[in-house]
């Protein structure tokens, strides 16, 4: 089957890469796609590799419909979960342990948001147009943007602008949008938009990119939670995977890198590197081995200057890549 072609401009990122490196240890097995999106990645898997069952997870049900469409010619190969990762990860690592659930041999995590996302879903992650501040990927987070804009007090807005947003200017914005919030509950984009724009330096005003951007960026993080959940998700599919199973992240800014970078050196295994790097299977009898992560990509892989002139979305993009090595000591941790 052909590669589909991509939905609502939205491109796989590093798909070359993620292909190369996240090769199924053994052709019959699962993989688990805890960011399915639209099914970019997936596809193309389930193309390659004729045995590979998938579970595709997506906190967006709206997106997951779109995916379970696209990904309908595969048929019973496919599973969809809709949930955020971390809740499906962590059940699922549980139920992995106790022999319920099939441990999977490759893991892929393409954080963020989709193009769907700020072109389609209406739901107030795009600075274009004017649509109701949400920005909830599921139904299960407990607040909108809109509730964090007009509730949260200045200290907490300027901590989730400056720390989500790395925004130079978030002392000015959080003050802004307390004092006009003051007048009018914000409940739009384009009202949030202005207030931004019109509480930085004349100089910010009119870059490259919209003075709101990262201020949105920033919203979109702290509404969804999405650095506590990658920490919470990682560190459950890293339990959950198969020995000799592979786990694939694709993180597109530094926040989200770094609990990728630590989460996988927490776990590194020295010994396994040292000796066992390249066999796909610790040689090491399962139960004395010890449980841990080889990791395949020293430094992250950045897509090639080709995808970021085809896709200049693609270009702070990060891939790393880790196998599991050693027995699956947790089974026994109680
Ligand atoms: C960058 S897109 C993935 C694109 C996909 N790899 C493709 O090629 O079509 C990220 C997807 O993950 C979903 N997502 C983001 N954070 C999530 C989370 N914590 N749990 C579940 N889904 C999440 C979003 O709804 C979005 O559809």
């Amino acid at each position: 089957m052909s590669d589909p072609k991509p939905t609502f401009g939205h491109v796989p990122v590093m798909l070359r890469e993620t292909l190369e490196y996240l090769v199924p240890p053994s052709p019959d097995c699962l993989m688990i796609d805890g960011t399915l999106g639209l099914a970019g990645h997936s596809s193309a898997f389930l193309s390659a590799h004729e045995g590979l069952r998938l579970i595709g997870v997506d906190a967006d049900a709206e997106v997951q419909a779109i995916a379970r469409a696209r990904l309908q010619p595969y048929g019973d190969r496919v599973r969809f979960v809709n949930e955020y990762f971390d809740d499906f990860f962590m059940r699922y690592a549980d139920d992995a342990a106790s022999g319920a659930a099939e441990r999977p041999g490759v893991v892929l995590f393409d954080f963020g948001v989709s193009m769907y996302h700020f072109r389609e879903s209406g739901r107030g992650f795009s600075l274009q147009g004017d649509e109701a501040l949400d920005m909830r990927l599921g139904a299960s987070a407990p607040r909108t943007a809109a509730d964090l804009v007009n509730e949260l007090d200045e200290r907490e807005l300027l901590r989730i602008i400056s720390t989500y947003g790395e925004e130079p200017f978030a002392f000015n914005i959080a003050r802004a949008i307390v004092r006009e919030r003051g007048a009018c509950r914000i409940d739009s984009t384009a009202r949030l938009a202005d207030i931004v724009r019109g509480s930085v330096p004349a100089k910010a005003r009119y870059g490259r990119i919209h003075p709101a951007t990262r201020t949105f960026q920033a919203l979109r993080i702290a509404v969804n939670d999405e650095l506590g959940r990658i920490e919470r998700g990682l560190s459950a599919a890293i339990r959950c995977l198969a020995p000799g199973g592979l786990i694939g992240c694709i993180s597109f800014h530094s926040l989200e890198d770094r609990i990728v970078k630590l989460a996988f050196r927490a776990l590194a295994v020295k010994r396994e590197r040292a000796y066992f790097k390249d066999a796909p299977v610790s040689p090491i009898p399962l139960g004395e081995a010890e449980r841990g992560l080889v990791v395949l990509t020293k430094k992250p892989v950045e897509p090639a200057d080709d995808e970021v002139a085809a896709n200049p979305a693609s270009r702070s993009a990060k891939l790393r890549v880790a196998r599991a090595v050693g027995g699956n000591d947790h089974d026994r941790r109680d």
